[in-house]
């Protein structure tokens, strides 16, 4: 994978390239801003299922790193977070409206790609990916009434925001299969962006800023509901039901009442219980894998729905 995923890297920078100098420091800036390559990686894995690697996969993945790249500077604007890939945001940086400017000049290179390729079967699946997507975020943004958000709301808002291009990026790879191959795979990154989303939110509360390179607790902070409040809150007592109701309605709440509802949380066992619904999407994942030809890039896709639950970062 290193080889072409080294070549995805270029390609992005051709990509993106634009002769206008405000926009060069940010493509610069986010070039160099080390993310994890997940959908690519996913991408170029399943296009190496059938054991034949194909040349325009190389390009496709790069498309999909892009239209994550624009979601990433939108979303970091719309959720105020001013760290991302351990480096300051382009809204904190820059400015909201640079960030706003920006994603909309990646998403459009990203389009404009694949006009290029003219795979149309790409364009409809990564299309649909970013409809969902932009539906996502308008639900996570409309969606804070805390007490009044449950399981299945959160699962219907994960599978947009997330789980739609990963979904793409699996779809994109098995586009040189039959319809069955392709299907197949698109539920598999459906699944697996399911995993990788809830552990996403999992790592807001346990994990490092250092590791993830993006603020902890940040999801509280901005009043976004995710699945371990939804699982607590179906487990508290009334005082402490009260405690989250009230925390909601803060509009800038101090590191000691989120610290609270962290806590509230932890007790009432929402950490556990969300952990195991990602390993439970996690195994629907390795399932969906079940009878595929032993290879290495079939070994590699199983490692990626680990490390989706697994991961530190
Ligand atoms: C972050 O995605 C946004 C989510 C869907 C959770 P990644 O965790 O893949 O971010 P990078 O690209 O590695 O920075
Ligand atoms: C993922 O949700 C949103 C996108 C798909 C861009 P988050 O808001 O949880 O992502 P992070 O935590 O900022 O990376
Ligand atoms: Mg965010
Ligand atoms: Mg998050």
């Amino acid at each position: 994978m290193e080889e072409r995923l080294e070549a995805v890297k270029e390609e992005i920078r051709r990509i993106v390239l634009s002769d206008f100098h405000r926009i060069e420091e940010v493509n610069d800036y986010l070039l160099l801003m080390r993310g994890k390559l997940f959908r690519p990686t996913l991408l170029l894995l399943v296009d190496g299922l059938d054991g034949t690697p194909d040349e325009e996969a190389v390009s496709l993945a790069a498309v999909v790193e892009l239209v994550h790249l624009a979601t990433l500077v939108h979303d970091d604007a719309v959720d105020h977070s001013v760290l991302r890939r351990g480096l300051p945001t382009v809204n904190a940086l820059w400015t909201h409206q640079v960030a706003i400017i920006m994603g909309d000049y990646l998403y459009s290179r990203s389009v404009m790609e694949l006009a290029r390729l003219g795979n149309m079967e790409a364009v409809r699946s990564l299309a649909r990916a970013s409809n969902s997507m932009s539906q996502g975020e308008m639900r996570q943004l409309t969606s804070y009434d805390a007490l009044d958000f449950n399981e299945e709301d959160y699962y219907q808002l994960i599978a947009c925001k997330t789980a739609s291009l990963m979904e793409a990026a699996c779809e994109m790879g098995a586009l040189g299969g039959g319809e069955e191959h392709r299907r197949r795979m698109a539920a598999f990154g459906h699944d697996l962006g399911m995993a990788f989303q809830i552990a996403d939110d999992l790592l807001d509360y346990t994990g490092s800023k250092e590791e993830t390179g993006k603020p902890t607790g940040h999801d509280l902070r901005e009043r976004k509901v995710t699945l371990p409040l939804v699982e607590a809150l179906r487990r508290v007592s009334k005082p402490q039901r009260e405690t989250i109701r009230t925390f909601f309605t803060r509009v800038d709440p101090s590191e000691e009442e989120i610290q609270e509802v962290v806590e509230i949380v932890r007790e009432a066992r929402g950490l556990e219980y969300a952990e195991a619904k990602a390993r439970e999407f996690a195994s629907r994942a390795r399932a969906g894998l079940s009878g595929l030809p032993q290879n290495p890039y079939l070994e590699q896709l199983l490692a990626a729905v680990d490390y989706a639950v697994e991961r530190t970062r």
